[in-house]
């Protein structure tokens, strides 16, 4: 069966833990694509190498780095996520994935729009800035005022890119997760999915 499901919206929404449960509930692969970006970030500026030479030959290794998480990699990801030579070297590969066998869920800014535009399923995650900063503030703590500036100017950059700006699919169903919990989130995406599956 081939099934994709893309989930996009800003930085802190619950894209990945939302992708990851309904991955593990129906069986798909689940692909975070901001890792390839952070990747591409992360290695192009640690080895002052080009970001579309890095993009073109990203290995397993530098996506396994433990250095993609922070702040600083996301802000270096969307940095490199401006340059349409990077965003083209990473299309194949995202797009194979999508249609491997046995269902596939991605998560970034251009699933719905741009990778998979013919995805059976597109969900469009949102919540407040102020929300979305208190809970990137939970995981890499600092100061919090200093996380939402963070988040805004990288939300800022990605909707204002002129390739592949983040903004919903118009057949994208939105998700509002700013008062719901991950279990009541995951609920929603989970049951929109069930009515799209085929008989
Ligand atoms: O992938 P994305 O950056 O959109 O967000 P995430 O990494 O899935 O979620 C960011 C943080 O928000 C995680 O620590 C989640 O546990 C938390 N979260 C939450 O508190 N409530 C939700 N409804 C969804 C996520
Ligand atoms: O987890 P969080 O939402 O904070 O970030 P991410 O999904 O890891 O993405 C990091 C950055 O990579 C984003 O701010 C975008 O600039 C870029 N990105 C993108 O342009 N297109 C994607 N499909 C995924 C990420």
């Amino acid at each position: 069966m081939i099934f994709t499901v893309a989930v996009d919206g800003p930085a802190a929404a619950g894209k990945g833990t939302i992708s990851r449960a309904v991955a593990t509930e129906f069986g798909f692969a689940h692909l975070d694509t901001g890792l390839l970006y952070r990747a591409v970030g992360v290695v192009s500026e640690l080895r002052g190498v080009d970001p579309v030479t890095v993009a073109r030959s990203l290995s397993p290794e530098d996506l396994a780095r433990d250095d993609l998480r922070s702040l600083a990699a996301g802000d270096a990801a969307s940095r490199v996520a401006v340059i349409s030579d990077v965003r083209a070297a990473l299309v194949d590969f995202q797009r194979s994935f999508a249609r491997r066998s046995g269902g596939a869920v991605l998560d970034g800014r251009d699933i719905g729009t741009v990778i998979c535009p013919q995805a059976e399923v597109k969900i469009f995650v949102t919540a407040s800035a102020e929300a979305r900063a208190h809970r990137r503030w939970r995981e890499v703590g600092g100061d919090e005022a200093q996380v939402l500036a963070e988040v805004r100017a990288r939300d800022d950059r990605d909707m204002n890119r002129a390739e592949a700006p983040l903004r919903p699919a118009a057949d994208a169903v939105r998700l509002d997760t700013t008062d719901l919990s991950i279990a009541e989130a995951v609920a929603r995406a989970s049951a929109l999915i069930r009515t799209c599956l085929p008989r």
